[in-house]
Parts: structure tokens; sequence; C-alpha cells
């Protein structure tokens, strides 16, 4: 059986405007044509947040906005990157000698995740060097996964570019692994959505072993995309990692508390399956063992029989050094919760019962209030945009990405979709302390798109 590799299509460049104008400016710039070109789309997740690193399946879509590279292979060791978009700054590297820079994440530090992810794997000797021109249409720190499509496009391109091959699904996986180069330690949603999605389904990801299920959405409704414009770059602080960190600690105390061995579990996941139950009985499991109060590094150590300074060497992340408070009841309990949450969307959105549409909102409703509540991952611009749009005719609303900032997803009725837009438009974006100049891709309708790809010129 052929690998399922990305696809590949042949192009009239006069037929594709958007590749044609970036062969323009790339022959401005580089005084030479490219070679290739490489498209990764951003996604958006309709349920199941900050769960993928806890080992649990989420359900994504890819939109239309991606991002979008001409690449020409070089003969000499060095990286050109160049952006369309002039603030990000061109950049140059050797190709046998990169550096990620994870006190500074900037913007082609990405790139040079998917390249060293591509060099690591078939540890490359001498890589190919390359110019590249990079054009992304996804609005930068709103939970769209930019910095994910960008790590997944400069994959691509660096395959390509070495004449390799390899199957989506461990393209997928490579890159999730050479994304956290970058210092966060994220999941495999975005990089699985961003080569696994196909055009007009959403996902269900699963993981270990990695693998995407079609979901049907309903019918007469529409997603709709809204940025609350507050701005969060999960590498350039450490909300994201205390996090992972949190479920982490809570996955060990769990299976301390259980007889299991603690020091092989990771993953709240790993819990659930050592002792076999089902995630409402994780639920009771944690009722019994956390409590409430937040813990100090201190009791975890105690509870576990090693002492803070172990805990810190060996399982907390470098930016999270300095967090003294760990809420592992409410982290735990959200990640349980919205695992199931996401398994009932899917069965839901399988069976499509007559009141679907109300069933799907409202758990998209629990969502947004466990990340908000129990979580922790949410905003005030986020919450009230989320009231706006419940307010406006959705019937589901929530958070999505890594929150803190970023966007809201709302199920839509399709009926009701024009007066919505102009509702939310006048409500959030014109009035408040925003004042936000609304911007097209600030709040949009989006169809689930295609996933990576590349094109030829014919
Ligand atoms: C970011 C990460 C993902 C996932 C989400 C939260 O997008 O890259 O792996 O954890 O946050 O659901």
């Amino acid at each position: 059986m052929a690998a399922d590799v990305p696809p590949t299509l042949s192009v009239q460049l006069l037929e594709e405007p958007r590749l044609l104008k970036l062969k323009k400016v790339f022959v401005s710039k580089f005084h030479s044509t490219p070679k290739f070109y490489a498209r990764a789309p951003g996604r958006v997740n309709l349920i199941g947040e900050h769960i993928d690193y806890c080992g649990y399946a989420v359900l994504p879509m890819a939109i239309q906005q991606d991002i979008l590279i001409a690449a020409e292979p070089l003969s000499t060791p060095v990286i050109h990157l160049a952006n369309t978009n002039p603030l990000y700054l061109d950049f140059s590297t050797n190709a046998n000698n990169i550096e990620i820079n994870q006190a500074k994440p900037l913007w082609h530090n990405y790139f040079l995740c998917g390249f060293k992810g591509i060099e690591d794997h078939f540890d490359l000797g001498s890589p190919s060097g390359m110019n590249c021109l990079v054009e992304g249409t996804i609005p930068a720190s709103s939970g769209l996964s930019s910095s994910s499509a960008l790590v997944c496009c400069a994959g691509l391109v660096t395959l390509l570019a070495n004449g390799k091959t390899l199957p989506k699904v461990e393209l997928a996986e490579l890159c999730a692994k050479s994304e956290r180069y970058i210092g966060t330690e994220g999941g495999g949603m975005d990089q699985s959505i961003c080569f696994l999605a196909e055009e007009g389904t959403a996902k269900l990801i699963e993981f270990s072993p990695l693998r995407a299920t079609y979901v049907r959405l309903p019918r007469g409704v529409a997603f709709v995309i809204a940025n609350s414009c507050v701005e969060m770059n999960k590498a350039a602080t450490s909300h994201y990692n205390t996090r992972v960190m949190e479920c982490r600690l809570a996955s060990k105390l769990l299976a301390k508390s259980r007889g299991v061995d603690w020091k092989a579990t990771a993953k709240l996941q790993d819990v659930q399956a050592a002792l076999k139950l089902s995630l409402e009985e994780m639920l009771a499991v944690v009722e019994e063992v956390l409590h409430p109060e937040p813990y100090s590094i201190e009791e975890i150590g105690e509870r576990l029989g090693t002492s803070p300074r172990e805990l810190y060497a060996q399982i907390l992340s470098q930016n999270t050094q300095d967090v003294t408070i760990f809420k592992l009841y409410q982290r735990a309990k959200h990640v349980y919760s919205e695992a199931a949450r996401v398994l009932e969307f899917k069965k839901i959105c399988t069976e499509a019962p007559a009141d679907a549409i109300q069933l799907l909102g409202g758990l998209m409703n629990q969502s947004h209030v466990s990340c908000r509540d129990l979580y922790e991952c949410s905003c005030p611009e986020l919450n009230q945009l989320a009231d706006i749009c419940r307010q406006f005719g959705a019937v589901g609303s929530r958070l999505t990405g890594a929150g803190w900032g970023g966007c809201i997803v709302s199920m839509v009725p399709a009926d009701k979709l024009e007066r919505f837009l102009a509702n939310v438009k006048e409500a959030y974006y014109k009035h408040g302390d925003q004042r936000l100049a609304l911007e097209e891709n600030n709040l949009f309708a989006t169809n689930p798109g295609g996933g990576a790809m590349v094109f030829l010129e014919a």
C-alpha cells in the first residue's frame, strides 16, 4: 500500500494568483525562481482543550487561513528566510548549525523547529540549504495555530528540499516533537490536524497511535471564529507549560495513591489506562484523592516520597522552575471531564439525534466554563466575547486553542448567521474598552479545510 504522503498538485500559476504573486516577490527578493510551494493550514479546535498532552482525543478542523512557502533548494549550506509581512524580518543561518532561541521566540525560530525536526529524523549530515519566502494568513498569537502551521510547512519544505518522503502521520508526530525545541511542551493536536485534515470534515484526533477519524458536523449551522484581539504567544509566557506540569504532577499523585508506578506515569490518561476505569470513575478518583486547595511543591514531594529539588530537576520544565503553587484537583477535573465531552460530541455527531445542535452547543458551553473556572486559561475579554456570541444567537461558544487570549469559536444556526455577525461586530468590536478596528479576519465563518500539501508549477 502506498504511504499516505501529503498530496502534490501540479498547477498553472496563472490560475493560482496567490502562488503567482508569491513567485514574483520571491524572484525580486532572491533573483531566482522557486522550485516548489508548500501550504499548511491553521486550525480551530471545536472541543477538547488542553487534553492532547494528557493523552486524550481532540476534535479540531483545519481552516482556510494558512502558511504558504515558496522554496528553492540551494547547493550551499545556508538558509535564507524572508516573509511577505514586513513585521517579520529576514533571517539567514548556516544549515549545519541551527540554533533555536527559546528566550526570544521570533518567527524564524518556528521555521527552524521544522527544519531541525527533519534534519534529526533523517540524521542529515549536510542538509540542503534553501531560499524560502513565507506568507501567512493566520492571525498570529490568536489560538488558530499559526506557529504550528509554520513548523509543519517548514518541515514539509525541508523534507522536499532534501529529496525525502514521509507519511502524513509520521510528519505530524515529527513536527509535534520538533515544535518543542521552542520550549513549549505542546500536545500533538495542531500538527496532526495540519497534515491529516480533509476538506469538508472535522476530525477526531486520537493519540498513541495517532489517527484521525471523520466527524460529520451537523447541517444547518456555521462555525464562527471571533478574535478577542488579546494576543497570547504561548512560548513567551509560562502559562501553558505550567498547566502541562500541573497535569503531569496530578497524574503522578493519582498513580501513587492507587499503587501505580508514579515514576513511569506522565499523563492523566496513563492513570486511567492503568486503573482500567471510565472517565466518570476517574472524576470520582480525583474527588477522593486530590484536594481543591492548591498544592505546594513540598506537599507534592511528601506525597510522592521525593524532594522538591528532585521534582524541579526531573519533572518541571525550564520555564516553570519558579512556580510554587499547583492546582492539581482543578486541572485533573477539567481534563477528565473535557475528555468525556469530546467523546460525547463525536457520538452526537455520529448519531445525529433531533436535538443534536442544542446538545453540541451545550457541550461547547460547558467546555468554556471548565476552561474558565477549572483550567483558568481564559481571560475577561474571551469571557465577554463568548457571552456576546451566545447573546446574539450562538448555540455554543467557547475559547479555542491555548487560551489566555486569542479566539472564540461559536456554533451558530445558519439562518441567524448574518444577523449574528452584524451584532457581534457592533457589540464587541465597535464599543467598549477594546475599541478595536474591525478587520475582516477578526470575525468570520469557517468551513473545514484541507490539510498540508505541495504545489509544483506545471
Ligand atoms: C496549543 C497546543 C496544543 C493544545 C492546545 C490546547 O494549541 O499547541 O497542543 O494543547 O494549545 O488545547
